[in-house]
């Protein structure tokens, strides 16, 4: 199989409105479609650019067009795993099931104190951006990571297990400017079964 040249839109691993009432179809179809698309398309115009300059011989604004593209690669890649990180309420697994529920009682002490320092991680991200849970592939140590926009304060080489989109664009129809009701009902709908796949993958 040929390595696709331009990125491309993953499909939801749930429908629209299984989320509901925690994420509104409205919320979750316009976000996937509009949102997500938008990171998409833009990273495949940026490319094409970049592909018509060098065909053509042309100078590149190197310093613009790599941080557009920066922007917009992040905007795709973190959707993708924020998608794969949710789940119908109930159908997610639990966060004590596992060797994530083990792994994050060894780093914070105990799930309450992961909730509430990831919780304040994404409360307090100034502008848009997201709180991750990651893997640092040298200590092997659970890592929390408060990305702004989509790219900055990231950790490289560390394997993100789960991520929230706090962009206001995530919540604004649902939630209005209520970040933190949000936040709270993200626990319901984390898909812990794949985090955890996520992690044993990650330490293989
Ligand atoms: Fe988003």
């Amino acid at each position: 199989m040929n390595t696709p040249m331009f990125y491309s839109m993953p499909d939801l691993p749930f429908d629209y409105n299984s989320l509901e009432p925690h994420m509104s179809e409205e919320q979750l179809r316009i976000h996937h479609t509009k949102y997500h698309q938008a990171y998409v398309n833009t990273s495949n115009a940026i490319l094409e650019k970049i592909d018509k300059a060098r065909k053509d011989g042309t100078d590149l604004d190197m310093k613009s067009t790599l941080k557009d593209l920066s922007f917009n690669i992040g905007g795709h890649i973190l959707h993708s795993l924020f998608w794969n990180s949710l789940a119908p309420e109930g159908k997610g697994g639990d966060i004590s099931e596992g060797l994530i529920g083990t792994q994050i009682i060894r780093e914070f002490g105990s799930h309450g104190r992961f909730k509430e320092e990831f919780t304040k991680a994404a409360m307090s991200t100034e502008g848009s951006g997201w709180a991750a849970l990651a893997l640092c592939p040298e200590t092997e140590r659970l890592m929390i990571m408060q990305i702004e926009k989509h790219n900055t304060n990231i950790y490289p080489q560390f394997r993100i297990l789960l991520v929230l989109d706090v962009f206001e664009h995530a919540y604004y129809l649902d939630y209005k400017n209520d970040r933190a009701k949000y936040i709270e009902n993200f626990w319901s709908i984390v898909n812990w079964n794949k985090v955890n796949e996520r992690l044993e993958k990650a330490l293989m």
